[in-house]
């Protein structure tokens, strides 16, 4: 029973919610619902219309973000915040970011059914493009909204199929010239917590119910473009080859050494996407394209690092005879958050009896960016199957969802009491 609520959230309504939205997908394995795409879109239309069923105002903002509200008894007061995303990577789960969302409906059906008096206004976020899998940044809406992202940066960035970021916010309704109208004023947020799938074992290793994140990694992305030679795979004798792929290769294999060096421990480096032209059996590569995501909870470490990586592959490029060419798609901070929030979120789960975990995240999230904005925390549920995430074998207990919205829930009401107490 969460404190001034009349109930606690039902696993069952939580699972009925999250396979409503798992079947908001493209075809194929897992749920395909990539940033600013006609599925992310209809997902949150399914989130505002439960939203408009509760009473709630709800809007849509110039970054495509999608906000309910709740007032509060007392409106001149700024606002508490929840929630999360609904785009996922390609072929990823159930749980990333539709957790927050759905800690959020359910949220929101306890305060207005258990005529909850919350004092500020509560707003419920869904944000646009947490994912950087589409155009390599993450977190795009609530970048905007913190103001780290511009009408100018979002011509700058590209899918796949060279898409720009700015033609795909067009295609689904969003003016990219006007993302700076959906910038957060700081004097209008008190605070903000999101729930989130932990996408890792630490929970389930340690049997917390809970985790509650005090750092957030950041995350520095690069494209590391090799140029070699394209030549016959028979007629090209061995020393006589500049030999693209080989040399990304190395450079892949020299990335994983830094990230295991014991001066780097914690850093974590991934080369996720590797393009290869010509990209044939008979033809040496001519060119390899690498795309790397270096992320750690210190952000000395992250950017030594990638300054390290680089230079590596620089040297390659030396010694291999191939050109090397780097640019940097996305850099993003670790941030640490405040432990006031944390302790608040500490003491809602000791309320409840429920054993936590104070622990980092590996992942980036939209509470990252909100950080700059207003006080935000963050409560993890564990996640099953040794953490996989970011695959369909994503999977996190119901019971589990349920009882970290209920902390969610009794730490919203913590904040609000707390923080109108301080304001008296
Ligand atoms: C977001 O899911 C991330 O890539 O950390
Ligand atoms: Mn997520
Ligand atoms: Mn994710």
């Amino acid at each position: 029973m969460v404190q001034g609520a009349v109930a606690s959230v039902r696993a069952e309504d939580v699972e009925v919610l999250i396979r409503e939205f798992a079947a908001m997908t493209e075809p194929g394995p897992g749920v395909t619902r990539l940033a600013y795409s006609r599925l992310e879109r209809e997902a949150h239309a399914v989130f505002a219309r439960y939203m408009r069923e509760l009473g709630l105002i709800v809007w849509t903002d110039a970054a495509g973000n999608t906000i309910a509200e709740l007032a509060g008894q007392d409106e001149s007061l700024p606002a508490i915040g929840t929630g999360s995303h609904l785009d996922s990577v390609p072929e990823g789960g159930s749980f990333d970011g539709v957790a927050g969302v759905v800690a959020a409906l359910e949220v929101a059906r306890l305060f207005v059914h258990g005529d909850v008096r919350n004092v500020h206004p509560m707003r419920f976020v869904v944000f646009a493009a947490e994912e950087g899998a589409r155009f390599g940044q993450a977190c795009t809406g609530s970048r905007i909204v913190a103001g780290l992202t511009t009408s100018s940066d979002v011509g700058t960035l590209v899918d796949n199929d060279g898409v720009v970021l700015a033609d795909a916010m067009a295609d689904v309704g969003i003016d990219p010239r006007r993302v700076e109208d959906a910038v957060w004023r700081r004097d209008d947020w008190a605070a903000f917590v999101e729930l989130h799938i932990e996408q890792g074992s630490v929970l389930t290793e340690v049997g917390a119910r809970v985790g509650i994140v005090d750092v957030i990694s950041g995350s520095t992305r690069l494209r590391i473009d090799v140029t070699g030679r394209a030549s016959h795979t028979g007629g090209t004798p061995m020393h006589r080859r500049a030999d693209a792929l080989a040399a990304a290769a190395q450079v892949i294999l020299t990335a994983e050494e830094i990230a295991n060096d014991a001066e780097h421990r914690g850093t974590r480096i991934t080369v996720g996407r590797i393009e290869v032209g010509p990209g044939s059996i008979t033809t040496i590569p001519g060119s390899a394209h690498l795309f790397v995501d270096v992320r750690d909870i210190d952000s000395d470490r992250q950017r030594e690092a990638a300054s390290q990586l680089i230079a590596a592959a620089y040297g390659v490029g030396e010694e291999r005879g191939v050109g090397i060419q780097v640019e940097m798609l996305a850099d993003a901070s670790p941030a640490v958050l405040p432990l006031w929030v944390r302790s608040s979120i500490a003491r809602s789960a000791s309320g409840l009896g429920v054993d936590y975990r104070v622990m980092p995240s590996g992942a980036s999230h939209d509470s990252q960016m909100v950080n700059h904005v207003c006080p935000a925390g963050m409560i993890f549920v564990p996640s099953q199957n040794h953490g996989i995430s970011h695959a369909p074998e994503e999977f996190s207990r119901f019971d589990d969802l349920a009882l970290g919205v209920d902390v969610l829930a009794a730490s919203l009401l913590d904040l609000d009491a707390r923080m109108q107490a301080e304001s008296q």
